[in-house]
């Protein structure tokens, strides 16, 4: 990629993840009077290089490129990383939009037998085939929208072999388009309407992840990622705790749902079980912070949710002074209907106070952090990913600003050296 106005690097040390005041300075490379910024990409699609123009004329004056890009005028940032969504379900929730706007909670559309469960029974219904159809669909929205490593998520089963159809879902779109997955097994995201809190403990444990043990062993499936939804009414911490320890015992990482709607003091468990990340946080206590800033917990934000349901916003500057790493993600699901990282970029900068800079940390090197992938992913260094976005724009930050109209600003996406 040739003469770009300006490629965003993030970090140049090879920092696995920028904690609270770390998060404020990028790594930026601007063109000079005379040159403008290269990048390097192998034949492994791995980045090589970022430097001038002028330098890299003369330091690969005798390598022949298989391709060159033209960035002039151009900005470049790496490929945008969600570390948080639901992605496979069937239906949809737009009438329950507008019980909330009239005023239900989330909670009370939820134990009327609406939310969660209603997404339940259309995915039940649902085919594997019309699953992944609308999985891919969404996949290239999101593509769209500069999404180069997601996070997705299971849930709408509940049962031993929905939430097995869900991940084989995830599965198949994993090899069926260019983004990268990190699948996270959700089986604990509500108790099913026919039984006790314990008794969905109970089945999670010792029915549904055997069965996933089972298929991992055999190669049949990969799982990343272990979620449960600790929240007042759906999983208590003694049981969320219990479940998680059964996800590490397969193998799989903790990253689940916490301190969202009520405080459940789900920051302190995960910190006490070296979670990888723990999402949402509205509710966060001021020892749930001091816990996971002294951690290499991730903590995601997830703005989209505390803006369509109104909720508590939750503390990202305290959080940032305390020393947290903080990742976004979408939470794309049918209660919040968006698989746009600029546009939660954006939310999490006028709603959460976050700087652009700190967005751009959040949803790139830290989003890759949760997901244990910020060797390869989350900035452009060389040895990582040509993972990366070229914008049409003076400066990056216009992503950000000029909220709503990324299909346009986003001109090309490369993912692994490729155009796609
Ligand atoms: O992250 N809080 C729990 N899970 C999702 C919502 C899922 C749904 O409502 O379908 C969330 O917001
Ligand atoms: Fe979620």
């Amino acid at each position: 990629i040739r003469n770009a106005k300006q490629v965003v690097q993030i970090c140049r040390n090879r920092q696995l993840m920028l904690k609270g005041s770390e998060m404020k300075n990028i790594a930026v490379v601007d063109r000079t009077d005379n040159s403008g910024v290269s990048i390097i990409v192998d034949n492994a699609g791995i980045i090589a290089d970022v430097c001038l123009d002028i330098d890299a004329d003369i330091k690969y004056s005798g390598v022949t490129f298989r391709r060159n890009i033209d960035a002039t005028g151009k900005c470049v940032i790496p490929g945008l990383v969600d570390a948080h969504t639901h992605p496979v379900w069937a239906g949809d929730r737009v009438h329950e939009f507008a019980m909330k706007l009239a005023g239900a909670t989330y909670l009370e559309v939820h134990e009327k037998g609406g939310g969660i469960h209603h997404t339940v029974d259309k995915t039940h219904e649902a085919t594997k085939d019309y699953l992944l159809s609308l999985f891919m669909n969404r996949l290239r929205k999101m593509l769209r929208h500069g999404t180069t490593l997601l996070e997705a998520k299971s849930g709408y089963g509940l049962d031993t072999q929905n939430e097995i159809k869900m991940l084989e879902v995830i599965e198949s779109g994993k090899s069926a388009q260019p983004i990268e997955i990190s699948s996270t097994y959700c089986g604990a995201h509500t108790i099913p309407k026919s039984m006790s809190l314990q008794e969905a403990s109970n089945d999670v444990i010792a029915n549904q992840i055997p069965a996933l043990k089972e298929l991992i062993y055999k190669g049949e499936l990969n799982i990343d990622n272990i979620d449960v939804f600790c929240e007042k009414g759906v999983f208590d911490i003694v049981e969320t705790r219990k479940i998680l320890k059964a996800g590490v015992d397969i193998g799989l990482n903790i990253n689940f749902h916490g301190d969202e709607l009520n405080p459940t003091n789900s920051a302190e468990l995960a910190a006490e079980l070296n979670s990888c990340a723990v999402s949402h946080l509205e509710e966060i206590s001021p020892e749930g912070i001091q816990a996971i800033a002294k951690s290499s917990t991730i903590a995601i934000l997830l703005p989209t949710t505390a803006y369509i349901l109104r909720l508590k916003r939750p503390p990202a500057r305290l959080m940032l002074e305390k020393g947290v790493a903080i990742a976004l993600g979408s939470d794309f699901n049918p209660n919040a209907y968006c698989m746009n990282m600029p546009m939660v970029m954006h939310l999490a900068c006028v709603l959460l106070n976050l700087s652009m800079e700190e967005a751009l940390v959040a949803s790139t090197i830290n989003a890759a952090a949760a997901l244990k992938k910020s060797d390869k992913h989350g900035s452009l260094e060389p040895g990582k990913y040509a993972n990366l976005l070229i914008l049409a724009a003076e400066r990056w930050e216009h992503l950000i600003y000029q909220f709503g109209e990324t299909d346009s600003m986003i001109e090309t996406v490369v993912i692994r050296g490729c155009v796609v």
